[in-house]
């Protein structure tokens, strides 16, 4: 019998993909600084808050900006992003990802949102899922980004979980090592070999069951 009680999901690449938005406006506001960088070179922004991928972004690009520059480009990038996550509508949930939350409530399951997004109130409103959380937490509520454990402690403190009780859905290979740095369970959900430290991986969350829970 497992003694878990409660799941953190990830939001971005977990239950929608955003992805395509952040390296829609990242990618427009690096070509207004006179370069460019690859969907390849976006893999290594996942999970990693907006000032610090704008940090990698500018060291790519070998441009070196004030910290009250920085502010004002992370600044313009949001609001070029928020543009577009105002028209996400419920179809661009990912593929059982609703499903999923509502089985694991039907099961018992604590759930709380972990991630590192401050637009993640936002979002969920635009797909109608915050009902299905019973504790949100995202970048506003946390200073230490993604490897750092601190935004799964928060919400396990927040469900009054302890963190071994816990089961983190992670899509990004800095959120995989932030739920085990938190000594967590978790589920990659992608490529496994990208994810290879997390305890299963699935391709998505129409694969993952109770079963495969309970199992951890
Ligand atoms: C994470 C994304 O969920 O949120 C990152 O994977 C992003 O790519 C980070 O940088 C911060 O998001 P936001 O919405 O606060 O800029
Ligand atoms: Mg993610």
């Amino acid at each position: 019998m497992s003694n878990l009680k409660a799941c953190i999901f990830d939001l971005d690449g977990v239950i929608v993909d955003t992805a395509v938005y952040h390296y829609k406006a990242w990618r427009r506001l690096a070509n207004q600084l006179g370069f460019d960088f690859t969907e390849e070179q976006n893999e290594e922004l996942k999970g990693i808050s907006r000032i610090e991928s704008l940090k990698i972004i500018l060291n790519w690009g070998a441009v070196s900006k004030t910290e009250e520059e920085m502010q004002e480009l992370a600044s313009l990038k949001n609001t070029w992003y928020v543009e577009m996550i105002t028209k996400m509508t419920p179809k661009e949930i990912l593929p059982g990802a609703k499903e999923f939350l509502e089985l694991v409530k039907a099961n018992h399951y604590l759930t709380a949102l972990g991630s590192a997004s401050k637009n993640s109130e936002t979002i969920l409103n635009q797909i109608g899922l915050t009902h299905l959380f019973d504790a949100l937490v995202d970048g506003n509520k946390v200073t230490k980004s993604k490897p750092d454990p601190e935004v799964f402690l928060v919400g396990a403190a927040e469900l009054n979980v302890e963190p071994s009780a816990c089961v983190v859905f992670e899509d990004a290979i800095a959120g995989v090592q932030a739920a085990k740095a938190g000594y967590m369970k978790t589920v990659g959900i992608g490529n496994a070999t990208v994810l290879k430290e997390a305890d299963l991986v699935v391709p998505g969350l129409y694969e993952m069951t109770i079963e495969k829970l309970e199992n951890l």
